[in-house]
């Protein structure tokens, strides 16, 4: 088991710190003074609501140098600001062991402004969870330039302790599930706009919807079920009526002139051989009852 460093107790240095401690690793707390004693009595509560009734490691550090100086892993959870980021791990300098893994939490700060103020350039990236972080399995995990191949082990290794799915994306801003998120919520935004329908109605087309269907498939396996004829039939529509940004992409075009429909020619975006699309129609279905039963 290792020791993990989570610095920032906020909404999610505090489920980052319970799924650690909930995986048997000994996790060190640190908060700003003022802060420290009741982000502490948080994580303890949300422990306590999560766990299986294992006790947990947890432990409030005195300053800086007791928070990282034994930890294998150090995972920065602090406000969204390039500024106070690059401020803490200034304050880094010297106090964490050359061999630990530094860990940004950050959302959508571009990694380049952020590196420059590490130690350790080598042992740096960002492992972005999602809140609430002791129940959401998926971690986009980027690497710098300068990140080298011993660390992303590290935190893959780490991660999966946690049981979490890690997926690396390249460093950008928002990287993939932000982007994604941000652009549903765009255009939720111009349908209100426009007078389409207003926001409780769309967040119930969403969740009673496509919305279904989130937490088996992403986009590419939607759309390969859907059928990417269908898909490009549907943004030529939208393309006359609603201008560019529905036009049709190449990548699209290029796979319907192969011959790739989706799953009903056993080949989309992804490949499907014939007893895997008769498996999966089933599996489909039984995935949506089991999701419609839970959510009920
Ligand atoms: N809130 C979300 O849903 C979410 C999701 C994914 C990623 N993130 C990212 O995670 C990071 C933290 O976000 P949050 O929502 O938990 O913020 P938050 O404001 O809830 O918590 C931040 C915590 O950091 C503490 N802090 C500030 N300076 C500190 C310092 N020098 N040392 C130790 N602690 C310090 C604050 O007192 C606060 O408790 C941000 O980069 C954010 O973009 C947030």
């Amino acid at each position: 088991m290792s020791v993990i460093a989570v610095l920032g107790l906020g909404t999610m240095g505090q489920g980052i710190a319970v799924s650690a401690a909930g995986a048997g690793h000994q996790v060190r707390l640190l908060d700003q003074p003022s802060r420290q004693a009741d982000c502490v009595d948080a994580v303890r509560l949300r422990f306590d609501r999560h766990s299986t009734g294992q006790p947990a490691d947890l432990r409030p550090a005195a300053d800086l140098a007791d928070a990282v100086g034994p930890a294998d892993l150090v995972i920065e959870a602090v406000p969204e600001s390039p500024e106070l980021k690059r401020a803490l791990f200034s304050e880094l300098h010297g106090l964490v062991a050359p061999d630990a893994v530094i860990m940004t939490n950050t959302s959508s700060l571009p990694l380049d402004e952020l590196v420059s103020a590490v130690e350790f350039p080598g042992r740096f990236l960002a492992a972005h969870f999602f809140h609430p972080a002791e129940l959401i399995p998926g971690v986009e995990i980027a690497r710098t330039p300068a990140t080298d191949q011993e660390s992303v082990d590290v935190a893959l290794a780490f991660l999966r302790t946690l049981a979490k799915e890690p997926v690396e994306v390249l460093p950008q801003a928002g990287f993939v599930a932000n982007r994604l998120q941000i652009a549903l919520f765009l255009e939720a935004l111009a349908c209100v706009a426009e007078g389409v329908a207003a926001p409780a109605e769309i967040d119930t087309i969403v969740r009673t919807t496509f919305g279904l269907r989130l937490p088996a498939y992403g986009p590419f396996a939607i759309a390969d079920m859907a059928g990417l004829d269908v898909y490009q039939s549907i943004l030529a529509t939208l393309h006359s009526q609603h201008g560019e940004r529905f036009a049709p992409p190449a990548e699209l075009t290029a796979l319907l002139e192969a011959g790739r429909t989706g799953l009903k020619s056993g080949a989309g975006f992804h490949t499907y051989s014939a007893e895997r699309s008769t498996a999966l129609a089933a599996e489909r279905d039984d995935l949506y009852r089991r999701i419609l039963a839970a959510t009920a």
